[in-house]
């Protein structure tokens, strides 16, 4: 894939894992448009991509994080709405009121078990669930049958084809988004690069420089 000509190798080096499935799940597979309502879990590599595209196409997103620093910063990004996970960990609800009872047209679950029940409790009618992340475990066991009854779906997501990609990049340039890149680290600091990506305080990518 050649590198966008606005983008840095360390910037394109970000796109693609994390920025090709967002786009997968949110616009090849989601159809996104500014009547949408999005709810992106977490502020890490997918998460920051999601907010970025849907905030881009005119949608509402909605950003669950663990902190309040990250809060400030997912709404300096564009987040119509933050909810704090630690101090609200009934954000399904939450997500409800800000809503007005309605839900999120689109969940991208990045979470899995420890997230996905609450997930779909926050789903509004004909809505669908991007079913990305692991980040709690695999194998979650959702109660699936509140889905029937609002008639939504489940898409399961694995990264995209090159094809993807390249719309990506066209979308990238057109909208002038660039990655959101929390800390570069030298190839001889490798290690301590997946320290900081397992300690979860980066906001965005984490990237080694070879
Ligand atoms: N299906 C696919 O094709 C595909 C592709 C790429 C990645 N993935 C998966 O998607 C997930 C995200 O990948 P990533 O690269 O974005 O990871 P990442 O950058 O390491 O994201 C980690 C962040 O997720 C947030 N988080 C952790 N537990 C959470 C929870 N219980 N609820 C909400 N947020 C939580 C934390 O951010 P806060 O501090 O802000 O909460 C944490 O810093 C991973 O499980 C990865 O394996 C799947």
């Amino acid at each position: 894939m050649r590198i966008p000509d606005a983008l840095t190798l360390e910037e394109a080096a970000t796109l693609p894992c994390a920025a090709v499935t967002a786009w997968q799940a949110l616009v090849v597979r989601g159809y996104l448009t500014a009547d949408n309502t999005v709810l992106v879990q977490g502020a890490g590599g997918v998460a920051t991509f999601a907010l970025q595209f849907a905030n881009a196409l005119g949608a509402k997103v909605i950003v669950t994080t663990s902190s309040e620093e990250k809060r400030v910063r997912a709404a300096q990004l564009g987040a119509w709405a933050t909810i704090n996970y630690q101090t609200t960990p009934e954000w399904d609800v939450e997500v409800r009121k800000l809503t007005g009872g309605i839900g999120v047209s689109h969940v991208v679950e990045l979470g899995g078990p420890a997230t996905y029940d609450r997930s779909i409790r926050a789903l509004a009618a004909d809505g669908k669930i991007s079913q990305i992340g692991v980040l709690t475990g695999w194998g979650p066991q959702p109660n699936l049958s509140r889905l029937q009854a609002i008639n939504a779906d489940i898409n399961g997501i694995s990264v995209g084809s090159s094809e993807q990609f390249a719309a990506l990049n066209g979308f990238l340039a057109a909208h002038q988004i660039r990655p959101v890149i929390d800390r570069v680290f030298s190839f001889d600091e490798a290690e301590a690069a997946y320290e900081h990506l397992a300690s979860g305080r980066h906001f965005g990518k984490v990237v080694i420089k070879l």
